[in-house]
């Protein structure tokens, strides 16, 4: 049954990462909700099967966040169809359980160009396409993670990114015009590709449509964070706020 709910009604909103996992549901959710999408990731399959379950009235436009002149293109080809956005959701990321014994430097590297910085460089686009546009919405929302808290076992390096992403979304809001609002997304675990590949425990665990629920929730609050589920974000900012001798041999159970 279609949602009642419009709250995304004619926005213009652009996920890149939308082709499963949290930006699938995401997707499906906004578009129920009213919003005009595009939908950006590598894999342009996954992307035409979401569109057309959701009536097919989205805009594909395929993009790797590892790749600089696409970023950059992807962007042209928008200016050049007059497109404005409202919202941009960069959700694109690699991962891989690695201990730091174990790094794989080739690996890093990748990681660290979609991650780090295909994000860096589209919201750098972004805010340059945001000041030559005219509109009431302009939001740009970015997805750390709880990794990017503290340094967890067997994280590493994909922490480290999140915690880069998180580092840059913190001076982006405060270096931002008042106009642009900058989200930081911090999920907890979310049942997706990249839960799947790991071996561990992972406590409170949630399904794709919840975080998506959470997402589509604060990024219409005033809130710079957009974190969940609560009941175990709040117990990691307090981990977080620990002093160092107190806080790494608690890190250190959390295997
Ligand atoms: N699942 C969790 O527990 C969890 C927790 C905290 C944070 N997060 C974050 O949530 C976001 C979504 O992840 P997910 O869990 O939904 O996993 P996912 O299903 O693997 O989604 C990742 C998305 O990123 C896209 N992507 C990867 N490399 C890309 C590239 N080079 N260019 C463009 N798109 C690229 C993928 O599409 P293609 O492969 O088609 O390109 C896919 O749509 C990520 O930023 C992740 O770090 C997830």
């Amino acid at each position: 049954m279609k949602n009642v709910n419009q709250n995304f009604k004619d926005e213009t909103i652009w996920i890149v990462g939308a082709s499963s996992g949290i930006g699938k549901a995401l997707a499906e959710l906004l578009s129920n909700e009213g919003a005009n999408l595009i939908l950006s990731a590598r894999r342009t399959i996954e992307l035409e099967n979401i569109n057309q379950d959701l009536g097919g009235k989205h805009k594909i436009l395929k993009l790797d966040a590892g790749n600089d002149a696409e970023i950059e293109k992807a962007f042209t080809t928008l200016k050049a169809e007059n497109i404005k956005i409202n919202r941009a959701i960069f959700l694109a990321a690699l991962y891989e359980p690695q201990k730091i014994k174990d790094l794989d430097t080739e690996f890093c590297e990748k990681l660290f160009k979609v991650n780090v910085l295909g994000c860096f460089s589209f919201t750098k686009h972004m805010l340059t396409q945001f000041k030559q546009q005219n509109s009431d919405v302009k939001q740009i929302a970015l997805c750390g993670s709880i990794a990017a808290y503290t340094g967890l076992p067997n994280g590493q390096p994909y922490s480290a990114s999140k915690a880069a992403v998180q580092n840059f979304a913190e001076s982006l809001r405060v270096e931002s015009s008042k106009d642009i609002d900058i989200k930081l997304i911090s999920p907890g675990f979310i049942r997706t590709r990249i839960t799947d590949k790991n071996n561990f425990p992972m406590p409170f665990i949630q399904e794709p449509e919840d975080a998506a629920k959470a997402i589509a929730k604060g990024l219409k609050s005033k809130k710079f964070e957009i974190h969940f589920p609560k009941r175990f974000t709040l117990l990691l900012k307090l981990l977080r706020a620990l002093p160092y001798w107190l806080a790494l041999p608690i890190t250190k159970n959390l295997k």
